[in-house]
């Protein structure tokens, strides 16, 4: 359970119901963005007085430390570090720390529960679109789309040509998945139609009942590294996943297999990728996350031909990052009144 704070005090503070405060009283929200879908903020500033960073890219550290001060709450996102030198600037007011996203191993949740910061975050609203961007992502890779799609415009496209730009189809082969949550079941399901001989997951716990629908077996990691002819990595980034894709799992897997991660760029050591890719000891790669994000031009991996990246857009669909705001929102305006989150780490 989440530490619960008192509700009655809390109530007064707020501008709806009784006691309501005054509209100079109201509690303060800071939003280290301006370009979140309007409706959430709509939303937080029926109650409370909110303040924005006013660029359409991270705020500074600087600034976040300064506008952070006194403020009862904040709508973060993932690029924000919220670790304890935030919560310190932040001061003993603070009461909820909201993030626009499903990851949040960007905030130092037990610092937060330590001083009784709830957290709040937006499972399930992306999980359909993020699984549909994987497969897209997949689909690219697999059978060479931005390389056939270059050689449209580079005259590179001579005729057609009976082994010009094959790929690997998903059909009859070895799917697995690394992670197998929320988004990883609806890969799943996703992969299902596309008649692979077999889909496989690696977790610490073992799902049986949530395998059953996709027909997927739990095999060890090792197993999944050796036996895959595609590699979705689709987990939470912990201490423990932590490039765990390394040079020794890039050496365990088939050499035609193809390695997809709309997880997190942290969970790749990207060298050892690079490598893997440049020699050929797999055959390609499909990549929604990086390290850093975003890539630098001059990073290595974009000298290759068989990787496709793109700019963490899993969950970039209209509908979807607009109710991403209105739910961040909202457990902030919960959180604020001592109420239920719609989704709270840790519960
Ligand atoms: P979820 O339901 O919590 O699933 C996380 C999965 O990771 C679980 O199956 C979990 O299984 C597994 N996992 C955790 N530690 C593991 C370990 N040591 N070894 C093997 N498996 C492990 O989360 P979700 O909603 O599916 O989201 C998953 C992740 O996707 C997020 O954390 C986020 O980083 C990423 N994401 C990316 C985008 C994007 O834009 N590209 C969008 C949304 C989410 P066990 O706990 O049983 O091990
Ligand atoms: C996106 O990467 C998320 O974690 O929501």
């Amino acid at each position: 359970m989440p530490p619960r704070l008192p509700l009655a005090p809390l109530r007064n503070l707020l501008p709806f119901g009784r006691g309501s405060r005054t509209m100079s009283s109201q509690p303060t929200v800071y939003v280290t963005r301006p370009d979140v879908d309007s409706s959430g903020l709509e939303l937080l500033r029926k109650s409370c007085q909110v303040s924005t960073w006013n660029e359409a890219l991270p705020v500074p550290r600087t600034e976040l430390l300064r506008q952070i001060a006194g403020k009862d709450a904040l709508y973060c996102a993932l690029t924000d570090k919220i670790d304890k030198e935030v919560l310190d600037a932040a001061g003993s007011q603070l009461k909820c720390v909201a993030t626009i996203s499903v990851g949040y191993e960007h905030i130092d949740v037990e610092e937060c529960k330590k001083r009784g910061i709830r957290v709040g975050y937006t499972p399930d609203v992306l999980t359909d679109a993020t699984a549909e961007l994987t497969l897209a992502l997949l689909l690219a890779t697999n059978r060479r789309l931005f390389e056939a799609n270059k050689q449209v415009y580079n005259g590179g496209w001579k005729s057609w040509a009976p082994m010009w730009m094959c790929g690997q189809g998903l059909k009859g082969s070895r799917v697995g998945l690394f992670g197998f949550g929320r988004i990883g079941q609806e890969i799943a399901a996703r992969i299902v139609p596309f008649k692979p001989s077999e889909i496989t997951y690696t977790t610490r716990t073992q799902r049986p009942q949530e395998a059953k629908v996709v027909n997927a077996r739990y095999v060890d990691f090792d197993e999944m590294l050796c036996n895959s002819d595609f590699i979705v990595v689709c987990c939470a980034l912990t201490p423990e996943t932590k490039e765990i894709f390394n040079a020794e799992a890039f050496q365990k897997m088939k050499s035609n297999c193809i390695f997809i991660n709309t997880a997190r760029g942290g969970n790749v050591d990207q060298k050892a990728l690079y490598e893997a890719l440049k020699c050929k000891r797999i055959l390609a790669a499909g990549l929604d996350v990086t390290t850093p994000e975003p890539l630098p031009l001059d990073d290595p991996l974009l000298t290759l031909d068989n990787i496709v990246i793109l700019p963490h857009i899993g969950s970039a669909d209209i509908e979807t990052r607009k109710e991403m705001s209105r739910i961040t929102a909202r457990n902030i305006l919960a959180a604020l009144a001592g109420e239920k989150m719609e989704a709270e780490v840790g519960l």
